[in-house]
């Protein structure tokens, strides 16, 4: 039986919905848009996509979002002083620097720039700081791709209590804090990597597999228990035809695009894993609309924070 298909984009509007008004209604009181200040360095295409799609759905939701473009070889200090100036300036209220960074800046740039972000604008939730209250469980910006995963997981009703969870993949971007926040909704979590012993066997022991290695169609189906919820992370660029056909299929629409372009995004389970899946987010359409839909959330929220805090400090 073909798994239930979960619907990023679908869930992605709704929550678009919900912000509107609450939008419009910072943006009356403020007397002025929330401000998101998007920092991209270096030229890597799959970037540019992302923040693009940034940038547009934030026009779109009435959010004020700049881009601030550095060139590839950037100096470490030009970069931070750029955060600095977006912490400083009040019509900002959200911060991003898209990831990763050119590998010029050195192993660690990453997170000395995030450690430079003014924790009330880090819409990532990446600073030692937000990471803190995600672990205690009192977090007011919440990594956006983890998010989106609970909020897909939650608007299609799927429990998450009492089950078991493995996440494949142990990044600070997602692995780390969507264990964490399954914990929280009180998952029995397993976090597997690439040192994991039998990955496949303790995988299909899930209930909720989450797949974010960033890997072409590694998760077979002998990675899934009949009827578990299969959650696909992966954004993964493939350009060898061979491994398109194999996962696209040679007579979907979509290995037709390959032919047409020279590449195509694939997600990190492999379609065969349909036949088995209880339920299962697609690549394209399914994490990777809530991913920006909760990056305007986190902006809204920062933005309403930062609006509580001036009015307080004015009496
Ligand atoms: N690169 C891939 N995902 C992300 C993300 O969620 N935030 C940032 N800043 N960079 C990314």
């Amino acid at each position: 039986m073909a798994a239930r298909l979960l619907d990023g984009t679908a869930a992605a509007l709704a929550i678009r919905a919900e912000l509107a008004p609450r939008i419009a209604d910072f943006t009356r009181r403020a007397g002025r848009q929330p401000g998101l200040g998007i920092v991209l360095v270096g030229d890597k295409a799959d970037s540019q996509i992302y923040v693009t799609n940034k940038l547009k759905s934030a026009a779109d939701e009435g959010i004020g979002a700049t881009l601030s473009h550095l060139p590839a070889d950037a100096s470490l200090d030009q970069v931070l002083t750029l955060v600095r100036m977006l912490n400083a300036d009040p019509a900002t209220d959200g911060v991003l620097v898209q990831s990763p960074m050119p590998e010029a800046l050195g192993s660690t740039a990453m997170q000395s720039i995030f450690d430079a972000i003014d924790p009330a604008k880090d819409v990532d939730g990446f600073t030692p700081v937000n990471v803190g209250r995600l672990v205690q469980n009192r977090a007011d910006l919440v990594p956006c791709t983890p998010a989106g995963i609970i909020e897909l997981l939650k608007r299609s009703a799927i429990d998450i209590a009492g089950k078991h969870a493995v996440v494949i993949g142990r990044s600070d971007i997602v692995g780390k804090p969507l264990a964490t926040l399954l914990l929280h909704r009180h998952a029995t979590v397993t976090v597997c990597h690439s040192r994991t012993v039998d990955l496949q066997e303790v995988a299909a022991t899930a209930d909720i597999l989450i797949a974010a290695i960033g890997r072409p169609g590694m998760v077979r189906k002998s990675f899934v228990k009949p009827g578990a919820t299969v959650i696909d992370v992966g954004i993964n660029r493939v350009t060898d035809p061979a491994v398109a056909r194999e996962l696209l299929g040679d007579r979907s629409a979509r290995y037709e695009g390959f032919v047409k372009r020279g590449s195509a995004v694939v997600g990190d389970v492999h379609r065969e894993v349909a036949d088995i899946a209880g339920a299962l987010s697609p690549v394209p359409g399914g994490v990777g609309p809530l991913t920006i839909a909760m990056l305007m959330a986190n902006t809204l929220r920062a933005a309403e924070m930062r609006l509580i805090d001036t009015i307080v400090d004015r009496r």
